[in-house]
């Protein structure tokens, strides 16, 4: 039996405790969170031991794995008791908001020989197994150029997270399409650039980024640009705002995914969310097959990826996008 826990109960750390105990061979033996309300809702919603912090759970509890669902901003200090307690890792993205974190969990996850996934769910995503099965068929010929816009709502920063101040749309949405721009491409990039821009959010109260644009430019001179707002109207039909573009020497490819496939036109517009969604009273959609993937991978002693080392590259991107929108300077990589 592969007994997991989970640190962080938010909108994550349930859907990870509702996928995972699906997996014959798992049990998740209990959720950490260090919010008493949301601990005690869990347990009473999802019917699941609860402890108060990641120390907690680990002294309380026999593990053998450990997700990493907290903010952006507190995924180290988690991730870094649990791989010197010798558990195996699934951390959300990012990795880590700084590339010291992002460091320090690399190594203390290599020191340890545990494994580590990073939650780049995108990689379970239908729209884009597909279309990694056409670069990867040779029918597409080489990417030369990406373009991709994630956006949210003002709803997710100024509704949905209390901890938007401290995370950015860079931090919070890019990690998602520099992780596709690279696994689409097959490519690194050599150079980012990065711009920026404020006011909106701060004049809310929540003091970051409104919104981020990057330029990648991989190691031969093609290139993928990057957009993420957390600006969109809340009258938008969806709080997520998803566009791909990849174009190849010999084909294209687009990808839509503001509309996952329903629209609901009531008093208003809407379109609900299928990613997440139960069917027959079982979970479903990409993001719990990916946490199903990782389950199954250590029952069957396999890797686990996409791995550490690439959540840290993606981190150094990021953290390269965020410093040069302030000092509008590119970043340059080995
Ligand atoms: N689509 C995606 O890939 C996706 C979507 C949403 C969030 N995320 C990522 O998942 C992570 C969690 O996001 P969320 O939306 O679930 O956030 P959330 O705010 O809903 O939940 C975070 C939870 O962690 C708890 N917490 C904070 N610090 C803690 C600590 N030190 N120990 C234990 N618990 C702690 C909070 O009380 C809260 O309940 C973030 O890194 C976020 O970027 C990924």
């Amino acid at each position: 039996m592969l007994r997991i826990g989970i640190v962080g109960a938010g909108t994550r750390g349930r859907m990870y405790l509702r996928a995972l105990r699906t997996v014959p061979g798992v049990e998740v033996a209990a959720v950490a969170d260090a919010s008493l309300p949301t601990a005690e809702a869990i347990a009473r919603d999802l019917g699941v031991r609860t402890y108060p912090s990641h120390t907690a759970l680990f002294h309380g509890e026999r593990l053998d794995a450990v997700v990493i669902a907290t903010p952006d901003f507190a995924h180290r200090t988690p991730a870094l008791d649990a791989a010197r307690a010798g558990l195996h890792l699934l951390i959300e993205k990012p990795l880590a908001s700084t590339v010291e974190d992002a460091t320090a969990i690399r190594d203390a996850v290599d020191a340890a020989g545990v494994q580590c996934m990073v939650a780049f769910e995108n990689r379970w995503n239908p729209a884009f197994v597909r279309a990694r099965a056409a670069i990867d068929s040779g029918t597409v010929g080489d990417v030369v150029a990406q373009s991709a816009h994630l956006s949210n709502t003002y709803a997710v920063p100024l509704s949905m997270l209390a901890w938007s101040a401290q995370s950015s749309p860079g931090w919070f949405l890019m990690p998602h399409t520099v992780d596709l721009a690279i696994w689409l491409s097959g490519k690194r990039p050599a150079r980012v650039y990065g711009t920026g821009f404020r006011g909106q959010l701060a004049r809310r109260g929540i003091d970051t980024w409104d919104g981020i644009h990057a330029l990648l430019t991989f190691e031969d001179g093609t290139s993928a640009t990057l957009e993420s707002l957390w600006v969109l109207p809340e009258s938008m039909p969806s709080v997520v705002d998803f566009k791909y573009r990849l174009i190849g020497s010999d084909a294209a490819l687009y990808i839509d995914q503001q509309d996952q496939g329903l629209w609901y036109a009531g008093e208003r517009l809407e379109f609900p969310a299928t990613s997440v969604l139960e069917v027959d009273g079982t979970p479903q959609g990409f993001p719990t097959w990916m946490a199903i993937s990782f389950a199954r991978s250590l029952l069957a002693g396999k890797v686990v990826s996409p791995g550490v080392d690439h959540g840290l590259l993606v981190t150094r991107i990021v953290q390269a996008i965020h410093e040069s929108a302030e000092d509008l300077e590119p970043r340059w990589f080995s």
